[in-house]
């Protein structure tokens, strides 16, 4: 039969029949899809097939070709038979609204990272399902508010004094030409690592792409950007279980490092180290736990979305923009003069910058920077393809043109941000000018610009970004020269992701900067290593100013004297120490009715100070705990130990203000030497209600013996957080103490140093071989001999005192050691003070903004 052998069907030939059928199923639909959109012009292929589209993003030089082909066909140009790309920046609202409606396209869904078990994994930015968007969107919206943006200028800070010292360390001596790009990369990279997770991946400090990173993600890019242009393919290819078996799958080496982090954030908040790190400063990503704590209905997998969301949406984009405006203000010199003279001018209104970096509210409405900002934003938008969006199902009308429901639309911010009616005929080059305009010209042009996207889905992360740029265009501006070696070695390519890379660069300290007023008379002699065990464990480190002011006459503390420094009103520090949630308090200072100490410390103080009190530490605390409305502030019933650094009367405030729970510590013979106290002893320094019904725990250097740099040191919380360090030479059991305020990995290891009263004057530890005097100072002398000696009035074991002062110079000297006298005023308008923590010192760059300052209080016998 005809059927049956396969050859013949009803008496016709089956293969050709077939072979017909086919063809002209496939020329109908073809003529369909043409004929839908036939009223659009656009190039002759592209009304076929998606195949043009596809060959110009893969030349890496898409954007000159969409531009190009606006230019010929106009502002509504068909790029494919179901895709239409638009040029004028007048109709943005009525394809990118606020209302839902217009869901992205499937171009998203090739964006998604896709593992074999997960599948692919949805994101604030490439979920296409409004629904779903709305969901996992509406939580994490407020954090991302201009105000709740500004808290995290602190992460900016850590990051940027972490670069400022690489570029130093590497560059600036050695006159090596480097690669700009790369830095700026690094920098924005580490930034959103440090403001989500508080860790930095370390590109910073390593100065190359660790773990491959930044390389993975850009081949990503290349893999991932021809299919967001025919995504039916990808799905086959990319998003598939079967073949995901045979090759790597299309993640990130990111997205596992994401979720490590957050494994290590969810391990520390159930071993109670808490969601800030332990440095009082909240990450995303505590608010990010936090989120899902209030409302158990949201995914599991948001945290993983919202946080990949921060680091791949946010991390190249704010890089790229950086590049921009750092290339072009290199290239253009004229507009780094103008920009720097603006920042100057700012600096002199206002009595100087905040250092180390000027603060976002000192430059925030700076108009020439907020024009450059500008300018590279609309010039080189770092995501760079039609932001491609579903035309809802009746269809719409933009410009004169009908588009039927479920065809794509989308504009390239590139070809919309050089719409020359709108932003000039020199669109096409660099002019920060063009956003120094009238108030209503800019802002009809900010709102003409797609970088940040626009609408609905317009970019969450634009107030961080925008804080980044304003912070880091400054603060390298104001710091440094850089000479662009060839402009002609800078290249771009555009995968999606609009990369640049060979802003090749040499660079200087520019003159007047702070580093190049600041050169020594002498080279400093690296200290000697101070060995201090190792340990990931940290405390929390809040000075709190206690409130006593002292008067100190300097024959009593100090030799020899100087002409014109005849003395120094001084105030009192001591230290709330915080391990999760134990506290202890290192040192009390003064109680406020002193009148009351026994009457020999009261009349001592009468004789040879003047001495103003408002409040007791106990006080303090409790009143910062009312008034703040946040959970987990520190009262004086929180506290597990008062640590008396000695036993005089500006350091042993009242103890009788705390819980008898409270343990008083003390060093070693000061039970023996203080109690029984007053009025048991008539003539004793201390009460005997001091320790009424209270543990008194002496410390005993010799038991659990552990040396901490030059000093014997006792571990108090026994992690190697927080050491007790035998001070002797002021006065019997004098103790130091020595923090851990930031550990391991990428910030590596800080301290602080509480020097309690082992001397009062920072001239008895400066300058020293290791922190010779800088240049600008202008004394006579060795360049490396402090200023002062201990006195031997009230040091009565001179050579103990002197002895503690060696050692104490020896933890000066190193970089991660920030050292605090109990009676440094030279720096408390300089340092953060209780209720924040110190512990980020060393991001803040406070070593080296502060150590000299104490030199104004003999200015006039210097020359400052
Ligand atoms: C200069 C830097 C940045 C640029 C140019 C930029 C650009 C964009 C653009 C164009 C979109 C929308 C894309 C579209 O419609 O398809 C977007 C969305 C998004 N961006 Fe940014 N971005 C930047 C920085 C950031 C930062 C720093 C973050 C996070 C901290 C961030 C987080 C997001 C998120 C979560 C979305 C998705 C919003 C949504 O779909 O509702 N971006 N960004």
């Amino acid at each position: 039969m005809d059927f049956i052998n396969g050859q013949r069907l009803l008496g016709l030939p089956i293969a050709p029949l077939l072979a017909g059928l086919v063809a002209s199923g496939l020329v109908l639909h073809v003529f369909r899809n043409w004929s839908r959109l036939r009223h659009v012009p656009g190039p002759f292929w592209s009304k076929f097939t998606n195949i043009p589209r596809v060959l110009w993003v893969t030349t890496g030089r898409s954007h000159e070709i969409h531009y190009a082909i606006h230019e010929r066909y106009g502002e509504t140009v068909r790029f494919a038979p179901n895709m239409i790309s638009l040029g004028n920046p007048a109709w943005i609202p009525q394809l990118y609204p606020i209302r839902p409606g217009f869901p992205k396209s499937d171009f998203y869904r090739t964006l998604m990272p896709y593992t074999r078990n997960g599948g692919a994994l949805p994101a604030v930015f490439n979920t296409r399902d409004e629904e779903l968007h709305k969901k996992i969107k509406s939580p994490i919206a407020p954090l991302f508010s201009l105000s709740n943006t500004l808290p995290l200028e602190v992460f900016v800070d850590q990051t940027l004094a972490i670069m400022i010292e690489q570029i130093d360390k590497r560059f600036v001596d050695s006159q090596i030409v480097f690669d700009l790009s790369d830095w700026l990369q690094y920098f924005a990279f580490d930034v959103m690592g440090t403001l989500t997770f508080s860790k930095r991946y370390g590109f910073l400090e390593q100065g190359r792409d660790v773990n491959n990173m930044l390389s993975t993600i850009w081949n990503y890019m290349k893999r991932a950007s021809p299919m967001t242009q025919i995504p039916w393919f990808d799905e086959i290819w990319n998003k598939n279980a079967f073949i995901a078996t045979f090759r790597k799958p299309s993640g990130f080496t990111i997205l596992g490092l994401v979720a490590k982090y957050i494994a290590d954030r969810k391990q520390a908040r159930v071993s109670g180290k808490g969601a800030d790190h332990g440095r009082g400063d909240r990450d995303m990503l505590s608010q990010f736990f936090e989120l899902t704590a209030k409302s158990p209905q949201l995914p599991q997998w948001c945290v993983t979305a919202w946080t990949f969301s921060n680091v791949i949406a946010g991390s190249d984009s704010t890089a790229i923009i950086m590049k921009t405006v750092w290339f072009n203000l290199l290239a253009y010199p004229e507009t780094l003069s103008r920009l720097r003279e603006e920042l100057l001018q700012a600096d002199r209104d206002l009595g100087g910058f905040s250092k180390p970096f000027p603060a976002w509210k000192e430059v925030c409405d700076l108009p020439y920077l907020d024009a450059v900002i500008h300018e590279g934003l609309r010039m080189h938008p770092p995501f760079c393809l039609p932001l491609e969006r579903v035309v809802p199902k009746d269809g719409l009308t933009i410009g004169n043109t009908f588009f039927p429901g479920g065809t794509v639309v989308g504009m390239s911010p590139y070809v919309v941000n050089q719409h020359r009616p709108t932003f000039g005929e020199d669109a096409a080059i660099w002019n920060p000018d063009r956003w120094m305009v009238s108030k209503e010209l800019k802002a009809k042009r900010e709102s003409s610009i797609m970088t940040f996207g626009a609408g609905r889905r317009i970019c969450l992360g634009r107030h961080v970004a925008m804080l980044e740029l304003k912070k880091l265009v400054p603060a390298l501006a104001l710091k440094y020269q850089f000479a662009l070696v060839d402009a002609q070695r800078y290249k771009v390519e555009n995968r999606w992701f609009f990369r640049q890379y060979g802003i090749d660069v040499t660079v200087k300290h520019r003159a007047g900067s702070e580093t190049e007023q600041i050169p020594f008379l002498t080279r400093p002699k690296t200290p000697p290593h101070l060995n201090i065990p190792s340990s990931t464990a940290i405390v929390t480190v809040r000075v709190i100013d206690s409130t006593a002011s002292l008067f100190l006459d300097p024959p009593l503390f100090w030799q020899p004297s100087i002409q014109g420094f005849e003395g120094v009103h001084v105030p009192t520090y001591c230290f709330l120490v915080s391990s999760g949630e134990r506290h202890v308090l290192f040192d009390l200072g003064v109680r406020r009715d002193w009148n009351n100490y026994a009457p020999k410390t009261a009349d001592l103080i009468r004789r040879t100070t003047q001495c103003h009190v408002d409040k007791n530490i106990s006080e303090i605390l409790d009143e910062q705990a009312d008034a703040s409305h946040s959970n987990g502030q520190v009262r004086s019933n929180n506290i597990e130990a008062i640590i008396w650094s000695h036993h005089h009367f500006d350091h042993i405030g009242d103890p009788s203000t705390f819980p008898a729970s409270t343990t008083l510590v003390v060093g070693p013979g000061v039970s023996q030497d203080c109690w029984p106290g007053y009025p048991t002893r008539s003539d004793a320094m201390v009460l005997d209600e001091d320790i009424k019904g209270r543990e008194v725990r002496e410390i005993n250097f010799g038991v659990r013996p552990v040396k901490v740099g030059p000093f014997d040191a006792f571990d108090y919380f026994e992690d190697g957080s927080f050491y007790l360090l035998d001070s002797p030479g002021h006065s019997v059991g004098h103790m130091t103490a020595l923090a851990r305020v930031t550990t391991g990995g990428l910030d590596g290891d800080s301290f602080v140093f509480m020097g309690a009263d082992a001397c009062h004057h920072p001239g008895v530890l400066r300058p020293s071989e290791y922190l010779p005097i800088p240049a600008r100072i202008n004394r006579n002398g060795d360049a490396t001999k402090s200023f002062f000696d201990v006195s031997p009035v009230l040091f009565p074991d001179l050579a103990a005192a002197r002895e503690t002062v060696r050692k104490i110079k020896e933890l000066d000297g190193a970089d991660n050691v920030l050292v605090i006298l109990a009676h440094d005023g030279s720096i408390k308008n300089h340092i953060n003070l209780f209720p924040k923590s110190i512990n980020n010192w060393r991001a803040k760059g406070l070593r080296s903004s502060t150590r000299w300052l104490f030199c104004a209080d003999f200015s006039a016998a210097l020359m400052l």
